[in-house]
């Protein structure tokens, strides 16, 4: 990703990567279950509400950090922080944002490595296996998840140990338009052939009986997570983004882009949870239960398109996964004057150790709750994805409107419009922070210790 002159040649290299690592897992396989989870309608519109309210404006604030600190999250921060007279503490927020994505990765790698197992199952064919037989059978195997995530995790690793220069760049010019046609295609498939009336209808009406504080917590963890913001990716990509592109216009399109394949995936998924009578609130395995169901059902045509989707599906996590490494990568190579090579050593023997843990959440350690988490897995995902996200774009978005206002105009950000710029700025002051401790402190409340107001 980084490229030799830490700097990507073009404007494009930025979209793409950032699409890249913005599109994966969380729009697929994350936002249905999540949505399904929470209920669906009030859920979806409060993820729509979010993207665009907190969401966009933290995106372009951490994209700002890095193009204008330049350096790894940790010195991106640091170097602003001594420009603008602040203190160095700041870098707290660059820290957090690696010991998120460290985390994320650990688990990421686990999902992504299920969905490359399932790729090899869909090309042999479903037969007429149950899909929750398949699917119980495959996380039930402690040491066969740990062969694909540890494939899974070595290939991101070499690929972000060598540094992939434009090679990204070149891979997501053609991927990403095919998965885009992939999910449209499967969306049509479930109009024609699932229960597209049903899907709307649960995906987005109002349902103002869901209105508490976990599920608000949760949409906007999803929205920071699909997004990618929170984990110091968008300071890397940042940093490396050409002076003269336009920060804004490059955050709405990704930002647009990302949101567009997450509805997709809901409305590919949902007319077949409910035309095959499958429950919506079956967790992370719904997208692997429906789409074998779907990839069964269409006969031969199945065993060409299943593998298919799942081959793109695992692309799109591979780009997001090694948009996960990039920052810690870069941080303790630049920190400690180690090579690329030995840094992604170390990460990856950290996450190798970190997906262990989140595999037996699956089977091994499968009832061992922590708090009011119910396996290792789910513990491993709260605390990246609703506890520390949310706290690191509370830091950007202060530390941004508070520290770095002066700094901010319409040459860096490309946002000629004042007042839209002076939008910018308020939400990042007062709106994003307060509204984000404040999400956080309810639903933590209410999710680990059963306390709510509402
Ligand atoms: N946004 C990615 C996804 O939706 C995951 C990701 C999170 C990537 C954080 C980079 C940083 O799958």
């Amino acid at each position: 990703m980084q490229a030799k002159s830490n700097q990507w040649n073009n404007n494009l290299a930025f979209l793409l990567a950032a699409t890249g690592s913005a599109v994966g897992l969380g729009n697929i396989w994350g936002f249905p279950y999540k949505a399904g989870e929470n209920g669906g309608g009030l859920f979806v519109l409060l993820y729509l509400f979010f993207v665009i309210v907190l969401g966009l404006p933290v995106f372009m604030a951490e994209v700002f950090i890095g193009k204008t600190g330049k350096g790894n999250p940790v010195s991106a921060i640091e170097n602003l922080a001594v420009k603008s007279k602040s203190s160095k503490s700041w870098n707290l927020v660059g820290y957090a944002g690696i010991l998120a994505s460290l985390i994320i990765a650990g688990y990421y790698a686990v999902i992504a490595g299920l969905v490359v197992n399932y790729g090899f199952i869909a090309a042999a064919g479903f037969g007429v296996s149950d899909p929750s037989t398949v699917y119980a059978a495959e996380v039930a195997n402690f040491w066969e998840m740990t062969f694909w995530f540890s494939a899974f995790l070595i290939a991101s690793g070499i690929v972000v140990g060598y540094g992939i220069d434009q090679g990204i760049e070149k891979a997501m010019r053609i991927l990403l338009p095919m998965l885009f046609v992939l999910v449209i295609l499967m969306v049509g498939y479930g109009a024609v052939r699932g229960d597209m009336a049903s899907a709307l209808n649960y995906l987005f009406s109002w349902k103002a009986d869901q209105f508490n504080a976990g599920t608000i917590q949760a949409a906007v963890g999803q929205a920071f997570f699909s997004l990618s913001i929170g984990m110091g990716t968008l300071m890397a990509f940042g940093s490396y983004m050409p002076k003269d592109q336009k920060l804004g216009n490059a955050s709405v399109v990704v930002v647009t882009a990302d949101t567009a394949v997450a509805l997709f995936a809901g409305l590919a998924i949902f007319p077949l949870v409910f035309f095959f009578a499958l429950d919506p609130t079956a967790g992370t395995e719904l997208v692997f239960k429906t789409m074998t169901t779907a990839f069964s059902e269409m006969g031969p045509l199945g065993q060409f398109i299943g593998p298919l989707f799942y081959f793109l599906l695992a692309v799109a996590a591979f780009s997001s996964m090694i948009s996960i490494l990039e920052p810690s990568v870069v941080f303790l190579s630049e920190k400690f004057s180690i090579s690329r090579v030995k840094a992604t050593t170390f990460v990856v023997l950290f996450c190798f150790l970190l997906s262990l843990v989140s595999v037996a959440g699956f089977n091994v350690w499968k009832d061992i709750s922590i708090g009011a988490l119910d396996n290792p897995f789910e513990a491993m995902k709260y605390l990246a994805d609703d506890f520390l996200l949310l706290l690191v774009g509370t830091g950007i978005s202060v530390f941004v409107g508070w520290r770095l206002e002066n700094t901010i105009n319409s040459e860096v950000t490309g946002i000629t419009n004042k007042g839209l710029l002076n939008l910018w700025v308020v939400v990042l002051k007062w709106i994003s922070p307060i509204s984000l401790l404040t999400i956080w402190a309810l639903g933590n409340l209410q999710i680990l210790f059963g306390i709510s107001f509402f």
